[in-house]
């Protein structure tokens, strides 16, 4: 099996992925949280710094496109082609309402727009000069709408059907329906890989014990969480307090100096700790004022009483599924 990391927004950005892949080796694939390709300059310059390859050495990267606009997801392709990438990732699952609102993400996946979704898949698959995966939903608000997408898909050469199996009006919550996965399995014609419900090593075990087994399983929070989970799914070690605390320093340090000024940088350590904090036992105190600071120093100050006093878990407790 290989081990993907999720496309994240916020989280996974070039530097989290460039520090994640040297501190806690063992991920097979990454994903660009969504670009925007628009009209005239195609990609923002934070976009482009997204994709330099020399921001991501080492690194196995697919990026992923975010729009319901053939020609900007072709401008797009063209610029990630000429940057030597093979594959670009098609982003029909996100549940943001300003997205969705836009027929972008899942809203392109709405029952209603299953026309405008037909003419969008025509137009890129037949003349994308990259190969196309596509991450998705099982539709709007039904799991029932799934069967009818994945015949649509069916009909074009899509590289890999990377499945959350969640509707829309699900957002991030709720189980993931492992039954339309099975349908997935035994209906896509291309590989089908498993996003969601994968946040320790007994989840896999649990789901694959009664589900069939993918070429690839993604995980997203759950390895946010617990850097070393794709590592501990192939029989590997967790991760351990020194490595965790050197990943942290260092994804600080360079984030302070990225962002100039305390309130951006406070900002992104956060969106991280919200998901590493789960790692460790008897965290109410520490993350009540980490959640609270504007202080880098106070910020420091929590996280070395973090890794000096609270036990650190063998699973990160996480709840979302
Ligand atoms: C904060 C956050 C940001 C996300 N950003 C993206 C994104 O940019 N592109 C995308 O396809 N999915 C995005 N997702 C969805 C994840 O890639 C993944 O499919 C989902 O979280 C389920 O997997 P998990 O339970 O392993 O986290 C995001 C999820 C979260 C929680």
């Amino acid at each position: 099996m290989h081990y993907e990391f999720a496309p994240m927004e916020g989280i996974t950005d070039d530097l989290f992925r460039r520090l994640h892949h040297k501190y806690f080796p063992g991920v097979d694939r990454y994903y660009t949280p969504f670009l925007s390709p628009a009209e005239g300059k195609v990609f923002s310059s934070k976009e482009l710094r997204e994709v330099l390859p020399e921001n991501n050495p080492g690194i196995d990267l697919v990026p992923q496109l975010l729009t319901c606009h053939a020609g900007h997801f072709l401008a797009g392709a063209a610029i990630l082609r000429d940057l030597g990438y093979r594959e670009v990732n098609l982003n029909l699952g996100c549940p943001s309402g300003t997205v969705t609102a836009k027929g972008k993400g899942s809203g392109l996946i709405f029952p209603e727009r299953r026309e405008m979704l037909r003419a969008f898949l025509d137009e890129i698959f037949s003349s994308c000069p990259l190969e196309i995966s596509i991450k998705t939903r099982l539709g709007k608000s039904d799991p029932e709408e799934f069967p009818a997408l994945l015949e649509l898909f069916n009909r074009y050469p899509v590289k890999t059907l990377i499945l959350h199996p969640r509707v829309r009006d699900d957002l991030y919550r709720g189980p993931v329906q492992l039954s339309s996965y099975d349908w997935a399995f035994s209906h896509s014609r291309t590989p089908v890989t498993l996003s969601g419900g994968i946040a320790r090593v007994s989840d896999c075990q649990r789901i694959f014990s009664s589900h069939p087994e993918p070429e690839s399983v993604m995980l997203g929070r759950g390895l946010v969480a617990d850097p070393a989970l794709a590592r501990k799914l192939q029989g590997g070690a967790g991760a351990d307090r020194e490595t965790l605390r050197a990943f942290c320093e260092e994804f600080f340090q360079e984030t302070a100096a990225r962002l100039h000024g305390p309130k951006p940088t406070m900002f992104r350590m956060k969106e991280i700790w919200t998901y590493l904090i789960l790692l460790f036992d008897r965290r109410d105190a520490c993350w009540r004022t980490l959640r609270k600071t504007t202080s880098l120093t106070e910020y420091q100050a929590t996280v070395a009483r973090i890794f000096r006093e609270l036990p650190l878990r063998d699973e990160a407790d996480v709840n979302w599924s």
